[in-house]
């Protein structure tokens, strides 16, 4: 675990206690720099990456707390920063532009990992230091074996701290817009909306039909924010009775109501540094509304049965399929909320109205579910595409893509064919526009009834049942499991 060898920044006043520790490092394979200079070691921070820093906090002038300080924190504008026995920063007198370079590396998780060393009697600015984000610190006097220890696993973290940046840069590379596909003047522009609100912590509220895509942008607004690594939560506010939902938002005390038997955190406690997603915000009471406007205006709330007041930092992203402005003037929904959630608003207009979605939509999901469920699939029939896009699409994006996935599995071959598109293959999709597709319940019901069917030919087995439909072993399986056939 301690094999790995890594570049530490060493800072000490003490010219004889760095040339030691120096020496034993080195020895150990790893690459040091030395410096007895606080403000150097601020300029050489913001040339090069080091792994580790470790640096004493008992030295003149400057003390390693505040090197931390500058380093991690910043100087101004944080509240968490208290230590008034210590001096200003080095940074403020005359290191400003490197300083602020160093800063903001460390801001974006690009800084080393420090260890402190100190004496037994600050070990409080120790425990200050651990709390503005330092790896670890050593009591002095310590064995130079427990100073190699101690790099040796602020090297590991710093290793699993690459690789998780490198993942997170990745996944943006993949998924170059998160997955949201669209041609179409509309969700280009949705897409470049999202892009730019992404990097702002404003409320936004994404309206749309069913099917839509909101959820897809919601989660890409987070994933591509600054407070990506932190937790995105959803809360379905239609889907929870109405009595429960206030708890589930806030929380609640042990013994807030019958059956409270713990103390519950809600989902804007758990959603704090992150993003908070309601979907179907249309759906609120009045109650709820008033409780949803005072966090939204005073980022705080109490918890069911808590006699204080919780902070909490969190993007709001409402959703909604209904029309709130109507809703307003209805009086069913409160105009100061209204307002408070339609800071950026982005409307996702139906799949209708953008018809040049379709065939880009559609080779996305063909290879999508070609790739999930094992299908070759080659192309699709001839005149296929232009029935699709004919159709108007009720359940928008959803409803494409599950007509999609269904005729990956049920085509017989190779090609994508106008029969599986259109299941019940009563009519071809040409003439009537898949009129089937409106009843998804009657196409499910047709499907399960096929593999069944199928099943029972085959006496149970398997193999030939896939055989008699002419789809692989694979997408049977897939099949049954959607069904729960097993
Ligand atoms: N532009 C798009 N590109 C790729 N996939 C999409 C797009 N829009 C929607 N989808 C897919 O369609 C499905 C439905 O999308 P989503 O759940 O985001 O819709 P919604 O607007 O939240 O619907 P509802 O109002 O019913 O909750 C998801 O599987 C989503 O990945
Ligand atoms: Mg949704």
């Amino acid at each position: 675990m301690n094999g790995h060898r890594g570049s530490i920044l060493l800072v000490d006043d003490e010219e004889k206690i760095l040339k030691a520790l120096g020496r034993a490092l080195r020895a150990a394979g790893h690459e040091i720099v030395e410096t007895t200079n606080p403000r150097q070691a601020l300029r050489l921070l913001a040339e090069r990456p080091f792994d580790v820093l470790v640096v004493d906090n008992i030295m003149p002038e400057t003390s390693g707390l505040d090197l931390i300080r500058e380093f991690v924190a910043g100087s101004e504008g944080r509240t968490d920063v208290r230590d008034a026995r210590s001096a200003p920063p080095a940074a403020q007198r005359g290191n400003g532009a490197s300083a602020e370079r160093v800063r903001a590396a460390a801001e974006r998780g690009e800084g080393p990992q420090i260890v402190m060393m100190t004496a037994h009697a600050t070990v409080e600015s120790a425990i200050e230091a651990m709390k503005l984000g330092a790896f670890d610190y050593l009591q002095k006097p310590f064995e130079i074996d427990e100073l190699l220890v101690v790099v040796g696993r602020a090297l590991d973290h710093q290793r699993l701290r690459t690789e998780y940046r490198y993942l997170l840069s990745e996944r943006d590379e993949q998924f170059d817009h998160y997955g949201i596909i669209g041609r179409s003047r509309a969700m280009v522009g949705v897409i470049r909306r999202a892009e730019r609100v992404a990097e702002t912590k404003s409320t936004v509220l994404i309206t749309g039909e069913t099917g839509t895509g909101k959820e897809l942008v919601a989660r890409a607004i987070h994933d591509r924010s600054a407070q990506r690594h932190m937790p995105l939560i959803k809360v379905n506010c239609a889907a929870i009775p109405e009595t429960l939902l206030e708890s589930e938002l806030f929380g609640h005390v042990r013994g807030a109501f019958t059956g409270a038997t713990t103390t519950k955190k809600g989902k804007f406690a758990l959603a704090d540094g992150g993003t908070i997603f309601l979907d179907e915000i249309g759906t609120l009471t009045p109650a709820l509304q008033s409780k949803l406007l005072r966090v939204l205006q005073e980022r705080e709330f109490e918890p069911l049965g808590a006699e204080r007041t919780e902070k909490v930092d969190v993007r709001v992203i409402a959703a909604t399929n209904r029309d709130l402005r109507q809703m307003v003037s209805d009086n069913r929904f409160q105009e100061d909320l209204f307002y408070r959630l339609n800071v950026i608003p982005i409307d996702i207009p139906p799949l209708r109205e953008r018809r040049e979605d379709i065939p880009p939509l559609v080779d996305h999901f063909v290879r999508k579910h070609a790739q999930r469920t094992g299908r070759r699939v080659e192309r699709i029939e001839d005149g296929v595409l232009s029935a699709l896009q004919q159709y108007d699409w009720p359940g928008n994006v959803r409803e494409l893509e599950n007509t999609i996935e269904r005729a990956v599995v049920l085509s017989p071959g190779p090609v994508i064919t106008a029969r599986a598109v259109s299941v019940i293959g009563a009519a071809t999709p040409q003439t009537t526009g898949l009129p089937s597709l409106k009843l998804r319940q009657n196409i499910e019901w047709v499907e399960r009834e096929t593999i069944r069917r199928a099943l029972d030919s085959a006496s149970g087995v398997k193999k030939e049942a896939a055989e008699l439909m002419g789809i692989s072993q694979r997408a049977l399986s897939y099949y049954l499991a959607k069904y729960r056939l097993d």
